[in-house]
């Protein structure tokens, strides 16, 4: 099986209307000239409609959490029905800014992993370990932990459809990027873990953390890395084109 890559943009709390309006005119049908890749975008919550009227075929969307229900008394949560009903995709979960800033639980990360999965979502599944977790040798450990407590006894999901995003805590939004041997080496430990543990060898591995145009390629040249989940540099179309053009 061959791996598509994916170039996912991450908006995070940013990008207001006109910005939206602006990235996709600018952004046209750029895209569909790749069809070798797939490119998601997941703006936050009030502009996923804007996004799915003025973007071009060829870009997916994706929201940036989900509520593990699907509709109710959830005050101030978005569940699967609006999810869907706003066609978007793909589902990012345990992004590390919802596990330490937000302080996300295990229970309700795992919780929204199996519901996406039951309500028929892709799934973007996020891990990383912060600095000092590297500093003490403790990142294989970490990342290993954050696998098992999302997907133990709770996998059934295509590979295509999952995809993990090693995201190191250190390198989100500093401008430190990890380099492509340690992204490697950490991607490479993922799939060998997600092949014993699950049999899933051909999900798609992604790197985020200050990923920009000047350091994409070599990340993407590297065998298991299959993509990037990009904030910063996701925001305007100009910076967004040359991700999704990474090998041009
Ligand atoms: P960044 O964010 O590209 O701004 O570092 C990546 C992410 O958090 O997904």
């Amino acid at each position: 099986m061959t791996r598509k890559k994916i170039i996912a943009g991450n908006w995070k709390m940013n990008n207001l209307k006109e910005d939206v309006v602006a990235f996709f005119e600018e952004l046209g049908d750029f895209a569909s000239n790749f069809d070798d890749r797939e490119v998601i975008i997941a703006p936050s919550i009030p502009y996923v409609l804007l996004a799915s009227e003025k973007k071009g075929k060829a870009v997916k969307l994706g929201v940036q959490d989900i509520y593990p229900e699907k509709k109710g008394a959830f005050t101030g949560q978005v569940g699967s029905e609006m999810v869907k009903d706003l066609s978007a995709e793909f589902v990012i979960i345990g992004h590390s800014e919802r596990r330490h800033v937000m302080n996300e639980s295990l229970e309700m990360i795992r919780k929204k992993v199996t519901f996406a999965q039951e309500e028929g979502f892709k799934i973007i599944y996020c891990v990383g370990e912060t600095l000092s977790q590297r500093q003490k040798n403790e990142l294989f450990a970490v990342i290993e932990k954050q696998l098992s407590d999302a997907f133990d006894n709770n996998l059934n999901i295509s590979d295509e459809d999952l995809i993990i995003a090693y995201e190191p805590v250190w390198a989100i939004g500093t401008g430190v990027v990890a380099s492509k041997d340690e992204a490697e080496e950490m991607h490479k430990f993922i799939r060998n873990y997600m092949k014993e543990h699950y049999n899933k060898e051909n999900v798609r591995i992604l790197y985020g953390g200050s990923v920009k145009p000047a350091n994409v390629k070599e990340l993407l040249s590297m065998p298991n890395i299959d993509g990037a989940l990009v904030g910063g540099a996701s925001l305007k179309a100009d910076s967004f084109k040359k991700l999704i053009a990474w090998d041009k």
